[in-house]
């Protein structure tokens, strides 16, 4: 379970702040699917940034199964980092010069697993293998990062408008795989998105106005990837 305590960011200087994150509260449980809606600027990747320990929040407590990972040194929260969550950003950032096979076994590396060509095929991706990320499509480097991403076998996956360089076809595609390898393998899954169908596949959908929370609602019956609109 993820507990988000009263949590506040701001931005700028002393004559200047931002006040970016209003005191969030928030409760994920282990295996649940979210998706944080709202319009841009409006906190989104900052509340992803700092539930995941990759910023450090001016106050309030982000506590993993009773852990306030706010408590931690860098060093400790890198290492938490590097055993607990996983991150999927827009623009892929898959390293140029390695192969699909040597990007995820960096992400396989950290954790030990040595199974990771398993998630590599999981995503539809066995037959590139070889390839840079040059010779893959949106699509297919998308789902590269995802595999990178899962195969340190994170507890948490963190997606930061994973689809949004994508067309629908190939969005709609991510979006199925990722939804998929998250029933099977039970993940938590935390999506901040700005489209509003995306939502449709969550367990609990929260919206962001202006750095507070002003909506969470559950869906009864979470629909896939291809029962939604785009
Ligand atoms: N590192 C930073 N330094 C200064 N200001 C920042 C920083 N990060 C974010 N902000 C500001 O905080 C506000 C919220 O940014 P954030 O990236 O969380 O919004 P968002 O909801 O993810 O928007 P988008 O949908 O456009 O990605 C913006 O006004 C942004 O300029
Ligand atoms: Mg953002």
């Amino acid at each position: 379970m993820i507990e988000i305590e009263n949590v506040k960011k701001s931005f700028g200087s002393a004559e200047n702040v931002q006040q970016i994150l209003k005191g969030i509260n928030l409760t994920v449980n282990n295996g649940e699917n979210i998706v944080i809606l709202g319009a841009s600027g409006s906190g989104k990747s900052t509340l992803l940034n700092v539930t995941s320990g990759l910023e450090r929040v001016d106050e309030g407590k982000v506590i993993y199964d009773g852990r306030d990972i706010t408590a931690l040194s860098d060093r400790e929260l890198t290492a938490f980092r590097r055993a607990t969550v996983g991150f999927v950003f827009q623009q892929y950032y898959l390293l140029p010069d390695m192969t699909v096979d040597k990007n995820v076994r960096m992400g396989a590396d950290l954790a030990g697993n040595s199974e990771y060509r398993k998630i590599i095929e999981e995503v539809g991706l066995a037959d590139k293998l070889n390839k840079y990320p040059r010779q893959l499509s949106g699509g297919e480097q998308q789902r590269a990062a995802v595999a990178r991403a899962l195969a340190k076998l994170p507890q948490v996956l963190f997606m930061d408008e994973p689809t949004g360089a994508l067309d629908e076809a190939t969005g709609r595609q991510l979006l199925d795989y990722v939804l998929k390898l998250q029933k099977e393998r039970g993940f938590t899954l935390i999506t901040v998105t700005h489209n509003e169908n995306i939502a449709k596949t969550a367990d609990t959908v929260v919206r962001l106005n202006s750095g507070a929370i002003v909506d969470i609602s559950r869906n009864i019956s979470p629909k896939g990837a291809y029962e939604i609109g785009w």
